[in-house]
This record gives C-alpha cells, structure tokens and sequence, in this order.
C-alpha cells in the first residue's frame, strides 16, 4: 500500500457538488489523500497521516485534464502548410494524406518514440488521461501499427481508418468503405476501444459514415464522430442517431443540431486549438450549454489542424471567443472530457475516482484564462504518483 497527501492546498476543485461549492466541488484550504492509485479522502488542511507528503503552498489544486481527442500517433511535419493558411490558404481535409505518407514509412520503434515525446508534453500540461486515433495508416498494416502504438500510451484507443480516402482509392471512396468495414476493421477492432469516422464533405458523406459506425458497432467498438467541423452537415444528427458518445469539433451547429443533442446523451466536444490554426469561427458553445448540451473540451492534437498539447490554451479561447465561462470550460476539460468517454473513475476527484490530479503554480483554475500561455502545470500526478 502506498500513500501520498498534498497539504496545505489553498483551493481544491473536486468536479463533485456533494464535496464542496458550486458545479466544481470547490473547497477551500483543503487536504487530498491517495491510496494506491486512488482518492482515499479530502480533508480540511492539516498535516494527514501519509507515507509522502506535497505541501501545496496555498495554491490550486484540480482533476487532471482528460483529453478526448488526440492523433497522437504520427510522422511527418506540415509547418508549411500552416504558415500558408496563415497567409491566407484555406484548410482542406486532403492535409491528411500528407502526414499519412510519413506515417506509413515509420516503423513501429519511431512511432512509438514521437508519440512518447508528445504525451510527456501533454503530462507537462497537465493532461494526465488521453484518447489517441489511429487514422494515418489508412491501410491494414499501418493502421495496425499506429493502433499497437497508441496502445502502449492509454486504454482509450480509437480506430479511425475512416479519417479520409487514401489516394490509392482517389474516386473509389465506396471501396475504401468496403475495406475499412471488412479486412482493416477485423484487424483493428481487437487493439481498439472505440471506432471514429470523419463525417465532413471531403471525407465521407453520411451514408458512409453511418456504414463505418454500423460495422464499428457491431464489432463491439464504442462510436465517435468527427462533425461539423467545415460546415453545417449530418454528422451531428447521425452522431445522435446512432448513440454515439461524443461528437467532435462541432464548429457549425444549427438549431436542429443542438435539439438532438440536447435530447441525448451524446457529448458535443469542441476543439478551439483546430479552430484557432485553421482560421476557422469558433463554435457558439454558450449557445450550446444554455440549449442544455453536454460539452467537453479536447486538444486534438495533430500535426494538421491543432498542433498543440497546451490545453491551458484551449481553456483561454473557450472563454475569450466561445462563451464560456471559466468554471464551464474547466469542467468541459476534465469532467466533460472523461463523460466524452464514457468514464467515471476520472474528472472528478471523489473518494474511489482515479488519483489523477495537477497541482498549479497559481492560486485559481481561472489563471489558466487570466495568464494566457504561462505554463502553470507545477506538479502532475497520475494514479496517485507524480510525474
Ligand atoms: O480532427 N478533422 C479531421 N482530422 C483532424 C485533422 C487532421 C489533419 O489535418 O491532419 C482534425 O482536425
């Protein structure tokens, strides 16, 4: 048995109201216990009975961050891409291709070596559980070595072999479906947790993807989808439709979308890093959440459209330019983010929950708004042991 307590904490977001204040559980001069990996008691601040202790210092402490979307797993760079759309390109899905003809000339020990950097970054910013895609092989080998890879970094593992066609199949999208729901999918379905479809014009209309999730589905896979994330289209309505757990990017939501997600227990999750590096609009999330729509907030990680893992960022633009408040996009992050995955050891830190927690070089969660950019992860810990 192994136990640590942080002491002394000046502010504890428990994500719990039946712990402490308002919709995050706050609680003021606070002590946290973990045992074996998980909470064991909160406490008023006072020396506890521990075999480590971590003194606090009167500053925050909070869930860790429970990052829903991820393509961790990847080769390649695309910086100029970027740099022309900041000169004015428009972003297009076929960027995709790109990094998938670096990924599938990686082996598997390079993989594994970029993914390991990226998630120590992310644990830096305080990103303590990830999903992570596939979706750069776009064939069975390489969709098979990303999935493997991925494994080695979380248990939420996503099959994406529909992200985009392949150009091997350039006019062929029909057959793409065809080998994606057969040979890819009976390769993939046992390293994965979860099937995704990229459900957008330049990827797969809606019958397609309602094809990949059916067949995800009756693989025994959990369902995701990419939506709405370049227009107004179908993929929130068929996320709902098919009782998928999170729909992601959702920059363009009409009153109908956010009916049906209002009426379901699909997580709308907004990307507002994607947003931000594609010069996109960004979502009406305050819209969203008055509509009574559960949200999430996720980094999506890639090298095309969100080349980041700073979700600190991410808290920044969901309160500057999508309406939310600080609490809402702090919860979006944490909470939000494991309901986006169907999890309730996390986001939260209750008795029993996962010992997932970041204890911050500031006062207050709302830091991560009021000091844009400033790295104020201190301290990471993950299942109790820190980082
Ligand atoms: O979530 N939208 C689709 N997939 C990624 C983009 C990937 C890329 O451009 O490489 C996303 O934004």
């Amino acid at each position: 048995m192994s136990s640590l307590a942080i002491e002394n904490i000046g502010l504890l977001l428990t994500n719990d109201p039946e712990i402490g204040e308002g919709t995050l559980g706050s609680v003021e001069n606070a002590s946290i216990t973990f045992e074996d990996g998980l909470v064991a008691a909160i406490g008023q601040a006072g020396t506890t009975q521990a075999d480590r202790h971590v003194d606090a210092a009167g500053r925050c402490v909070m869930p860790g961050f429970v990052d829903s979307h991820t393509h961790l797993v990847f080769a390649g760079d695309r910086s100029r891409e970027f740099a022309a759309r900041m000169a004015g390109e428009p972003y297009s899905a076929g960027g995709i291709r790109v990094t998938t003809d670096s990924t599938r000339a990686a082996s598997r020990d390079n993989l594994t070596e970029l993914t390991d950097r990226r998630r120590r970054e992310a644990i830096r910013a305080g990103i303590t559980h990830t999903e992570i895609k596939s979706g750069y092989g776009l064939d069975v080998p390489t969709e098979v070595r990303c999935l493997e890879v991925a494994a080695e970094f979380t248990d939420d593992v996503t099959f994406l072999g529909a992200h985009v066609v392949p150009s091997e199949f350039e006019g062929r999208a029909d057959e793409y479906v065809d080998l994606v729901c057969g040979e890819m999918l009976t390769a993939c379905a046992p390293l994965a947790r979860w099937i995704d479809v990229f459900c957008e014009v330049g990827a797969f209309d809606a019958d397609q993807s309602r094809r990949v999730l059916e067949a995800g589905r009756d693989a025994g896979l959990g369902l995701r989808v990419h939506g709405n994330q370049l227009g107004p289209g179908p993929g929130v309505r068929l996320a709902v439709e098919m009782g998928a757990a999170s729909v992601d990017h959702c920059t363009y939501l009409e009153s109908a979308d956010l009916d049906a997600l209002a009426s379901s227990r699909t997580v709308a999750t907004f990307l507002p890093a994607t947003d931000f590096s594609t010069r996109q609009p960004y979502p009406d999330a305050r819209r969203a959440i008055d509509a009574g729509v559960e949200v999430a907030i996720a980094t999506n990680t890639n090298p095309g459209s969100s080349n980041t893992t700073a979700m600190g960022f991410c808290l920044a633009l969901a309160v500057r330019d999508m309406g939310m408040t600080v609490d809402e996009a702090v919860r979006g992050a944490t909470l939000g983010g494991a309901m986006a995955l169907g999890r309730s050891d996390m986001g939260r830190l209750a008795p029993g929950a996962r010992a997932d927690a970041i204890l911050l070089n500031a006062a207050s969660h709302a830091d991560f708004v009021y000091r844009p950019g400033v790295p104020l992860v201190d301290a990471t810990f993950i299942g109790g042991r820190q980082q």
